[in-house]
């Protein structure tokens, strides 16, 4: 089964001083289950990308479709909510939330969408990762590592359909 494919997208960054085409004319298709990975030089899209098909930012133009549904139409709210139902996205400078914990880190995308945490998936998530000591540290309290798990752990506990992962084992 599909569940990711993208129709000729293109996408151009560009304000008063900028113009930048970043993403040029991309078609691909990707199964259930499927684990690509997407290499390429430094500035030549990968991050564009990932947050075109994350719904975190818009094509210029072209169509993206999750699960069959067209996503690249969505604004800022349903996708907001599109997101943090289907989309596990971990970042790569993670986006952790430094006046949160790691656990309410983790926890947040479901606390917004008001579901009920399984806490037995969570403690083994969290065990699994390393991080079961750190629950009540701040980002800032954390090793580059210990953050970079947390940023998975949260993309993870509310099983997404995809998970985008960006550099995610890159050593900073
Ligand atoms: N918000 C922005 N405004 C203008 N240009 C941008 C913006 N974000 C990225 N770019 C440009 O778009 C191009 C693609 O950037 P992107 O971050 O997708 O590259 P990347 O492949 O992820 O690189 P890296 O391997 O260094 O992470 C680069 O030339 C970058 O300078
Ligand atoms: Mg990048």
């Amino acid at each position: 089964m599909e569940i990711l494919k993208c129709e000729n997208v293109t996408k151009i960054y560009e304000n008063d001083t900028i113009k930048q085409k970043a993403i040029d004319n991309i078609s691909l298709s990707i199964n259930k289950g499927e684990f690509v990975a997407i290499v390429g030089a430094s500035g030549s899209g990968k991050s564009t990308l990932l947050h075109l098909i994350g719904t975190v930012d818009r094509p210029t133009s072209g169509k993206i479709f999750i699960e069959g549904k067209d996503i690249s139409m969505l604004n800022k709210t349903e996708a907001a909510i599109f997101r943090r139902r289907n989309v596990g996205i971990i970042y790569q400078f993670y986006n952790l939330i430094s006046t949160l914990t790691v656990e309410q880190n983790i926890k947040l995308p479901l606390k917004l969408d008001k579901r009920t945490v399984n806490e037995e998936y969570f403690k083994e998530l969290v065990k699994i990762l390393g991080i079961q000591n750190k629950l009540k540290n701040y980002p800032n309290q954390l090793s580059g590592g210990e953050q970079q798990r947390t940023a998975i752990a949260r993309a993870m506990l509310y099983r997404p359909a995809i998970i985008l992962a960006d550099e995610p084992t890159r050593k900073s």
